[in-house]
């Protein structure tokens, strides 16, 4: 039949061994059990895309539940069940992990709240997925190992580069699928399209994308976030104007995009210092930069975000200008530490959006000096003890200008400095 095709010799071509060994069994299993058995999806994608992908999804045309149960017994795994949505995870020792689902069509309500999932073949189960080229399956029972099945036309898209969905409801039943859209364009440097993209247009245009949860929205930007050329999707997200139903009140410019070229020609370096950072938190501060409190605050709340959050961008957005000032001239760490302290991650990468290449590296040498200044031989008890002083509010003082002291030169004597800070401040050493 024309919509099948044997791909297992490029199988093993292009899969380590562990992994063909692993999709024999899984194709094994199901032949005792009866079930077909199939690896679906993105993995299939990659594989004749020639990219590398180990997130291997299993549907299963029968009991999913069974068939899950069966393997993790045989391969002595571990099995977490989701028995509403008839699907199951395989956790293997070394933390490895796989997916099996039941092929279904739709969900059902009974009249009893008991949501069922009509059991049905792989074409149906194909057919309610996002895009073509994420709608392919390979069989894994013995005698029909490696072959692909392709009932709508998913490998000539693959070939000429089109992101398509499969029937005219697509993004309305699920309108993440209009950011999902933009994300595998970009990744694969392909094209909505013609259709497709007047379907998208026209979803967004009747407000579909605004009803789905901030919180299934924030998780389709963060794996946005997550690509090669997010720059890129999130350009293309402003000028399909999906930007705007995601974000009302932010206006696409080319003065944001030049915030977020340099926020992303940081991240490496930021991570660098602050460990992970949260990317998402990051592109936010640029793209709800002066937006007004309430609507600020609103969109905190759709998100998930903390409140701490939009404070951090107010009190930065008011002091970057003047930031961006003080690192051009290059002043004292000291006096930089003055205004910004040791700033949380999400201020630091708020600056550095507003910071060329060179003024960039400043920044990243202050911070850097900043979370490694220790005063190692001086401490606020050791200066009350050693000067015979009393406990007051001076004494915070010198330890701080004794701190500033080492921020602009880490080879100072403490000792010697503090000997000179209590002259200063207590007239002389007692
Ligand atoms: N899917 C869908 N609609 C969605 C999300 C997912 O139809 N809104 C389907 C797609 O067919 C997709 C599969 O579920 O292939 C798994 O989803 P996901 O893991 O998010 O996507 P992948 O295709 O695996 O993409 P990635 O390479 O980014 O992991």
């Amino acid at each position: 039949k024309e919509d099948t095709e044997d791909v297992k010799d490029l199988m093993f071509e292009r899969l380590p061994k562990r992994l063909i060994n692993l999709l024999r069994l899984l194709g094994e299993y199901g032949e005792e059990l009866n079930m077909p058995v199939y690896v679906v999806g993105g993995f299939v994608r990659d594989l004749l895309l020639g990219i590398e992908n180990f997130d291997v999804d299993i549907v299963v045309e029968g009991d999913g539940l069974e068939y899950a149960k069966y393997v993790a017994k045989q391969l002595e795994a571990t099995m977490v069940s989701y028995e509403k949505f008839l699907t199951a995870s395989i956790f293997f020792k070394d933390g490895y992990r796989i997916d099996i689902a039941t092929a279904r069509t739709e969900y059902y309500e009974r009249p009893a709240e008991l949501p069922l999932v009509d059991i049905s073949t792989i074409k149906k189960d194909l057919y309610r997925r996002d895009f073509t080229i994420n709608a392919m399956a390979i069989k894994l029972n013995l005698g029909n190992f490696g072959v692909l099945y392709d009932f709508f036309g998913s490998r000539d898209d693959l070939n000429k580069g089109i992101i398509r969905v499969l029937h005219k409801l697509s993004f309305i039943e699920d309108p993440t699928r209009i950011i999902r859209a933009v994300r595998f364009e970009q990744r694969f440097g392909f094209n909505i399209e013609k259709s497709t993209l007047e379907l998208l247009e026209r979803t967004l245009e009747e407000g579909y994308l605004e009803k789905v949860t901030g919180q299934r929205v924030r998780q389709e930007l963060e794996k946005i976030l997550e690509e090669k050329k997010p720059l890129d999707a999130i350009k293309r997200l402003a000028n399909l104007k999906i930007l705007n139903h995601i974000f009302a009140k932010t206006y696409y410019t080319k003065v944001m995009e030049e915030k977020l070229k340099r926020l992303f020609a940081g991240f490496q370096e930021l991570e660098k210092i602050y460990g992970q950072i949260n990317k998402f938190y990051c592109v936010l501060r640029i793209l709800l930069e002066f937006y007004d409190e309430q609507t600020l605050k609103e969109v905190v709340k759709k998100y998930g975000i903390p409140k701490k959050f939009a404070d951090d961008l107010k009190v930065t957005e008011k002091k970057v200008g003047f930031v961006k000032e003080m690192v051009e001239k290059r002043v004292k760490f000291s006096e930089l530490y003055k205004i910004l302290g040791k700033p949380v991650s999400e201020t630091a990468a708020h600056i550095v959006a507003y910071l060329d290449r060179e003024d960039r590296k400043y920044l990243f040498d202050y911070l850097r000096r900043v979370f490694n200044t220790k005063l190692e031989k001086v401490s606020g008890n050791m200066v009350i003890k050693k000067y015979n002083l009393k406990a007051s509010p001076l004494i915070g003082k010198i330890m701080n200008e004794l701190f500033c002291k080492k921020l602009d030169n880490p080879e100072i004597d403490e000792i010697e400095e503090l000997d000179k800070l209590v002259a200063k401040y207590f007239g002389g050493v007692k």
